[in-house]
This record gives C-alpha cells, sequence and structure tokens, in this order.
C-alpha cells in the first residue's frame, strides 16, 4: 500500500481524500500544518510548492492538493488566488454571498472547480493529476455539505434541478474536480498497488 502525507491542514480535502482512497493509497496527516507560501502562477505549480516543502520538511512522500474555483466572467478575482478572495470577509459563507453579488451585473455564471495534485514520491519522482467540474454560479446558497465555495456551485448534470455541490456530498465523491484527479491517480498507481497486494 502506497503512504503519504497531506501537504494541508485543511481538514475537509482530508476527509475528501479518505473516502476518495479507501483502501488503496493510505493518506496520513502530515505532524505539524506547515505554512507555505502559494507564490505559484499556476495551480500545478502550487500543488509542487506544497508538495515539495512537506517532503523536504519530513522526509516521506507527500500528497498536496492545490484547487480551486474559475469563475469567467471574474477572471482576475478567483482561480488561483480563490482562498484569498474577499480577505475582508470572515468566513465562506460572506465569501460566497460576495461573489453572488459580483455576479449580479453579469449575463455568464459559468465556471468550473479544477484541482491539481502532486504526489512527490522524492525529488527524482513527482507526479500530477488534474480534474475538472463545470458548473455555473447559484443565486443563493444551498446546502450543508462540503466546504467552502461548494453551497453555490451548481454542478452540470443530467438532472436540472438547481442543486449545489453542498446538497450532493454522494455525487460529489464520484465526480467532483477531486474526485476526478484522485481517479486517474488511482488508476496510474493500480498497478504497483496490486503487486504489492499479491503474495509472491
Ligand atoms: P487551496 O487550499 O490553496 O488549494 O485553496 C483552495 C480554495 O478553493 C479555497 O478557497 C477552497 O475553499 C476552494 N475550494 C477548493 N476545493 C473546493 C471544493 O471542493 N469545494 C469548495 N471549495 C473548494
Amino acid at each position: 500500500m502506497k503512504e503519504f502525507i497531506l501537504a494541508s491542514g485543511n481538514a475537509h480535502k482530508a476527509q475528501e481524500f479518505r473516502e476518495l482512497f479507501r483502501g488503496t493509497l493510505t493518506v496520513h496527516p502530515a505532524p505539524k500544518t506547515l505554512e507555505v507560501e502559494e507564490t505559484g502562477k499556476t495551480f500545478t505549480e502550487n500543488a509542487f510548492i506544497k508538495a515539495k516543502a512537506y517532503f523536504d520538511t519530513f522526509g516521506v512522500p507527500a500528497l498536496a492538493d492545490d484547487s480551486g474555483l474559475v469563475v469567467h466572467a471574474l477572471p482576475d478575482l478567483l482561480g488561483v488566488q480563490s482562498a484569498r478572495f474577499a480577505p475582508e470577509c470572515l468566513n465562506y459563507a460572506d465569501k460566497c454571498r460576495k461573489l453572488i453579488e459580483l455576479l449580479q451585473p453579469k449575463e455568464d455564471r459559468t465556471g468550473y472547480f479544477i484541482c491539481v495534485l502532486c504526489f512527490y514520491l522524492s525529488p527524482e519522482e513527482i507526479y500530477f493529476f488534474e480534474g475538472r467540474v463545470h458548473g455555473e454560479i447559484g443565486l443563493s446558497l444551498r446546502g450543508e455539505h462540503g466546504f467552502g465555495y461548494d453551497p453555490i456551485f451548481i454542478p452540470e448534470r443530467n438532472e436540472r434541478d438547481g442543486m449545489s455541490l453542498a446538497e450532493l456530498p454522494e455525487w460529489k465523491n464520484e465526480f467532483s474536480h477531486r474526485a476526478k484527479a484522485s481517479l486517474a491517480a488511482l488508476d496510474f498507481f493500480k498497478d504497483s498497488i496490486d503487486k504489492t497486494h499479491k503474495k509472491p
């Protein structure tokens, strides 16, 4: 079984990974959360910066997730800056309300969540996986599950019932940006996991 420490103090991300990787990859919390400056211009750069910092500090394979919300009508406000959007807001419910307010005059409410995973096994072995989920920003906050911008993100699904990611925890576990990136990683590591499980 491949084991990693999670290069993040975000308990919500840790919980999602536990469910996504159940029985395949083991993701442990890091011995302590590091303050890593995310100076990259892309999700890939930031995922690399975080994974490398944890590997360098703790000397064991590290998994970092850099993710965010891209809103087409507000190209400079979120994206890699998603965690730093509207710093005057004290919580994510307020950030969500702020985003709804900024989008009021805009016609285009579409966007996507993106997740880039960096598996830093050693300086010679570093792997990246990406996943996206497309959708649009709703007109109000809906749902109690998930975290961050989930209550205002209405993913594209066959059903057109306007439900947000915060109302769709099972769907999120299967089809979210993080789920897609994680499935790609599982597919890649599958061979070595299968070999580890097989008795000689
Ligand atoms: P990071 O921790 O630097 O990757 O920042 C991610 C930002 O995007 C934070 O503002 C999160 O709340 C937001 N975010 C990332 N993934 C999700 C998600 O699955 N749902 C809701 N918000 C998310």
